[in-house]
C-alpha cells in the first residue's frame, strides 16, 4: 500500500489539482499538509469543474477520506463555506470523509488585514501575495502565539486568545496603515460558532493516519503551491510562508518520513508564475500573451493572469533535486499545439557567465537570461489522446526531451482539463 506525495515542481498552479483528483481512484485518503486557501486547485469531471481552496482534491471520490493536516492554516471561514458548497451538491454526505487537525492554525482577520496591509506599504516591491492572511498566520505560528483549531471549541479559551491577540493585531495595523472592522465580541461569537460547525471533522488528524496506515489504507499526500515558492528553498523572499517540498508532508500531517514511498512532481508543458519574484524564462511578448490565452491563465484563487513562458529545465532539476522526485507528471501538452517551435531553457546566462543549475542567489538570478534549446512543434490537436502512441512524433519528443534535461522519468501526460484528458504512463500507486 503505497504512499505517494504529489507537489509542485514550478511556481504554483501546475495542475496538482487535476492530478491528485485522477490519482485518488488508487489511493483511500488525501492529505493536504502545508498552506492554505491560498491555493486554487482546479478539478473537471465530464464538463464539471470545482476549485477547491482547502479541502484535499480527493473530495469528489465519494468513499475516500480527505484530511486537512497540521501544517495547514485554515481561514475557517472559507472551509465552511467549502463544505456548505460540496454539501449543496450531494458531496460530502458522511462527515466521516473529512479530518480536521486540531492543531492547524487558523487564519484570523487580522492576519488578513495585516498581509493586505503590508504589500499595501510595500508598493513596487510588493511580495504580490493572495491576501489571504497566509504570511502572517504561519508568523504566529512560529512566534508561538498562533490560534488553532482546538482554540475555536472552546469559547472561553476563545475568547481569553482573541482578547490576547486583538490588541496586539489593532496596533500592529494601526503602524502599517490598515483598519480592522470588528468588534471583539463579534469577533469572538462568530469564531465560536465556526468552531461548532467544524467541531465534527476535529480531531488528532496524526492518529488517525497513523490508524490508516495500520489498516494498510494508501495515503496521497496533496502538495499546495510549488517548489521555487518554498520558503526554504524557493526565490526568498518571493515565496509563500510554508515549506512546499515533499519533505514537510511528513512534519504537516504527523507521520514519519519512512511512511513516504513515492514522490512525483508537477509541471507544465510550459510554465506560470503568479505574484513577484525571478522569472528568467518569462516571455512579455506576444508568445507569453499566446500561452496565456490558450491555456487561460488567470489565478484560480485571486484571478490575477499569470506571467507566462517556457519549461525551465533548470528549475525542474532542482525540483527532483530537492524534492526527492521518482517521476514528473506533465499537464497542458495541448496548450503547446499550433507553436512553430517550442523551447526549454538548458541554462542562464548572468554578466558573462553561464549557470547550468539553478543560483541560489536572488540577485543573480534576477539579472539571469534564459538560454534556449528549440525543438519542433506540432499543429494536431492533443485533446483525444489517450496512449502515448496516440501523441504527435514532435510532442513525444518534446516531453522525452524535458524528461532527460531533468534527469527524471514522465509517470503521467495531461492533454486537457478534464480527469478522463490524462494519458498515465506509470502509476504510482502500481509501480
Ligand atoms: P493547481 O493549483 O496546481 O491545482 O493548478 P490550478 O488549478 O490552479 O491551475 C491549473 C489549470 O489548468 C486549471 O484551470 C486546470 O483545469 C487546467 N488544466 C490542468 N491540466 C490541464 C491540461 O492538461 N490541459 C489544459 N488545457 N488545462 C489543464
Ligand atoms: P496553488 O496551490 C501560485 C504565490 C502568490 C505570491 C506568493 C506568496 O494553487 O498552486 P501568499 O499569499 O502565499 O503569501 O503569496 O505565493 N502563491 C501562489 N502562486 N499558486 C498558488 O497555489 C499560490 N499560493 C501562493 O502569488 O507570489
Ligand atoms: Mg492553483
Amino acid at each position: 500500500m503505497p504512499n505517494v506525495v504529489v507537489i509542485g515542481a514550478q511556481w504554483g498552479d501546475e495542475g496538482k489539482g487535476k492530478v491528485v483528483d485522477l490519482l485518488t481512484e488508487y489511493a483511500d485518503v488525501v492529505v493536504r499538509f502545508q498552506g492554505g486557501n491560498n491555493a486554487g486547485h482546479t478539478l473537471v469531471v465530464d464538463g464539471q469543474k470545482t476549485v477547491l481552496h482547502l479541502i484535499p482534491s480527493g473530495i469528489l471520490h465519494p468513499g475516500k477520506a480527505c484530511v486537512i493536516g497540521n501544517g495547514v492554516v485554515v481561514d475557517p471561514e472559507v472551509l465552511a463555506h467549502e463544505i456548505d458548497a460540496l454539501k449543496a451538491r450531494g458531496l460530502l454526505q458522511d462527515d466521516h470523509q473529512l479530518v480536521l487537525s486540531l492543531d492547524a492554525h487558523v487564519i484570523m482577520p487580522w492576519h488578513k488585514a495585516i498581509d493586505i496591509a503590508r504589500e499595501q506599504r510595500m508598493g513596487a516591491g510588493k511580495i504580490g501575495t493572495t491576501g489571504r492572511g497566509i504570511g502572517p498566520t504561519y508568523e504566529d505560528k512560529v512566534a508561538r502565539r498562533g490560534m488553532r483549531i482546538r482554540d475555536l471549541l472552546d469559547e472561553a479559551r476563545l475568547a481569553r486568545k482573541v482578547k490576547e491577540r486583538l490588541q496586539a493585531a489593532r496596533e500592529e495595523l494601526q503602524r502599517l496603515g490598515g483598519t480592522l472592522d470588528v468588534d471583539e465580541a463579534t469577533l469572538v461569537k462568530r469564531f465560536a460558532e465556526l468552531g461548532r460547525k467544524l467541531a465534527p471533522y476535529a480531531q488528532d488528524a496524526s492518529l488517525w493516519l497513523h490508524r490508516a496506515m495500520q489498516a494498510k489504507k494508501s495515503l496521497l499526500f496533496e502538495g499546495a503551491q510549488g517548489t521555487l515558492l518554498d520558503v526554504d528553498h524557493g526565490t526568498y523572499p518571493f515565496v509563500t510562508s510554508s515549506n512546499t517540498v515533499a519533505g514537510n508532508a511528513a512534519t504537516g500531517s504527523g507521520v514519519g518520513p519512512t511512511a513516504i514511498d513515492r514522490v512525483i512532481g508537477i509541471t507544465k508543458a510550459y510554465s506560470t508564475r503568479v505574484g513577484g519574484g525571478p522569472y528568467p524564462s518569462e516571455l512579455k511578448d506576444a508568445t507569453g500573451d499566446q500561452l496565456r490565452q490558450v491555456g487561460g491563465e488567470y489565478g484560480a484563487t485571486t484571478g490575477r493572469p499569470r506571467r507566462t513562458g517556457w519549461i525551465d529545465a533548470l528549475a525542474l532539476r532542482y525540483a527532483a533535486r530537492v524534492n526527492g522526485l521518482d517521476g514528473l507528471a506533465m499537464t497542458k501538452l495541448d496548450v503547446l499545439t499550433g507553436f512553430p517551435e517550442v523551447k526549454i531553457a538548458i541554462a542562464y546566462r548572468c554578466e558573462g557567465r553561464t549557470y547550468e543549475e539553478m543560483p541560489s542567489d536572488l540577485e543573480t538570478l534576477e539579472r539571469c537570461e534564459a538560454v534556449y534549446e528549440s525543438v519542433p512543434g506540432w499543429s494536431e490537436r492533443l485533446g483525444g489522446a489517450r496512449r502515448w502512441e496516440d501523441l504527435p512524433r514532435s510532442a513525444r519528443e518534446y516531453v522525452e526531451r524535458v524528461a532527460r534535461l531533468a534527469g527524471v522519468d514522465i509517470v503521467a501526460v495531461s492533454v486537457g482539463a478534464d480527469r478522463g484528458e490524462t494519458i498515465l504512463l506509470q502509476n504510482p500507486f502500481r509501480a
